[in-house]
């Protein structure tokens, strides 16, 4: 394991410091300080020295556009050999830029796993932490977001959604108190499958929520035709489950090379080629891709510096690439 940072560095000061970026094959052509927006789209994209990051239309509170989700891969207990390669992850993804985080009490011991990592590391508060709630009845709501809190070791969380819509309206009740009395910052509900789209859609009508979560990636683009238009139009925030397809993507280009012309969107592998697609489409607010080995995220986070594939002909070229 790498002992070129101490683990307690913060966020601000390893990027202050380009630690880490050129070792992952960001490539800044203008120099790692000379700042630059390419964004075709302005307000909501930022590319430069920093990770490109987004607006929650909600509050307009900006969070880097890459996340990170712990399902299964950070569900390893009280694994101290299982823990080693999470705790890079973990250090990895705040070196290079990366806050928010995922978690859910459906993930088995990843939210303990969570809270421990990022204490040990002194990162807690260099974090944007979202979890979920995932049962039935107030009082039971209640109790298991108290616990996840008490898991994750935090007295607050950013943003706590519904997890796949169960029992949604008991619990919108409670999270819109939570945020009046400051306990969350933003509500959500999650799903993902795409059949399960048009009661997502239903929900998105209602006022209290500031963010969906829901799939989308290459191999799931389902969500483009009605999701992210009517999130946009709505404004609400979008996170992306399953952006690399739950890592079916990469079976579906085994042996392939990568176009040479991914490189005119500053992208060097498979994994920027599909976390950069999601990304390109402006809806989007932040993707969480999950990953146990702390090669895939510096090569994952990558994918958030640099030009996106935004114009549509470019887009289409990709989808047509990976189909043929
Ligand atoms: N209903 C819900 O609320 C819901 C449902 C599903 C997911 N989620 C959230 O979304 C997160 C992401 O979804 P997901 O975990 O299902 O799928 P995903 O992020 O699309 O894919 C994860 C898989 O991709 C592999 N991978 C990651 N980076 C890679 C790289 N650079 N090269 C090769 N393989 C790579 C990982 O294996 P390695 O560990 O070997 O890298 C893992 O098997 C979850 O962790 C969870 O937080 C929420």
């Amino acid at each position: 394991m790498s002992q070129d940072i101490s683990p307690s560095i913060t966020r601000r000061e390893a990027l202050a410091r380009g630690v880490g970026l050129l070792a992952a094959g960001v490539f800044f052509p203008h120099g790692v300080f000379g700042p630059r927006v390419l964004s075709a789209s302005g307000g909501p994209g930022i590319v430069g020295p920093e990770i490109l990051t987004r607006a929650i239309p909600s509050s307009g509170e900006r969070i880097p556009a890459l996340g990170m989700g712990t399902w299964q891969t950070f569900d390893v207990g009280e694994d101290t050999s299982a823990r080693e390669p999470l705790r890079e992850v973990l250090r990895i993804f705040v070196e290079m830029g990366g806050s928010a985080v995922d978690a859910s009490p459906m993930y088995g011991t990843s939210e303990e796993v969570l809270g421990d990592l990022a204490a040990e590391l002194g990162i807690q508060d260099d974090l944007w932490w979202a979890t979920k709630v995932w049962t039935e009845g107030a009082p039971e709501g209640v109790a298991q977001m108290e616990e996840s809190m008490g898991l994750l070791r935090r007295p607050r969380i950013e943003l706590m959604q519904v997890h796949n819509l169960v029992d949604t309206e008991t619990h919108l009740a409670t999270l819109e108190a939570w945020k009046e009395e400051g306990r969350i910052d933003y509500i959500g509900i999650t799903r993902s499958q795409s059949r399960a789209f048009p009661e997502v859609e239903r929900w998105m009508d209602d006022e209290r929520l500031d963010f969906i979560q829901i799939n989308y990636s290459m191999a799931e683009r389902e969500a483009e035709d009605r999701i992210l238009p009517k999130a946009a139009e709505r404004g609400l925030a979008v996170m992306l489950n399953r952006p690399l397809g739950g890592g079916a993507l990469f079976g579906a280009v085994e042996g392939r090379e990568l176009p040479d012309w991914a490189a005119e969107f500053d992208c060097h592998s498979w994994s920027q080629f599909f976390l950069k697609y999601v990304l390109g489409h402006p809806a989007v607010t932040c993707a969480i891709p999950a990953t146990s080995n702390p090669v895939h995220m510096r090569d994952n986070m990558a994918a958030g510096y640099g030009r996106l594939p935004e114009d549509p002909a470019i887009r289409r070229r990709m989808v047509e690439y990976l189909e043929g």
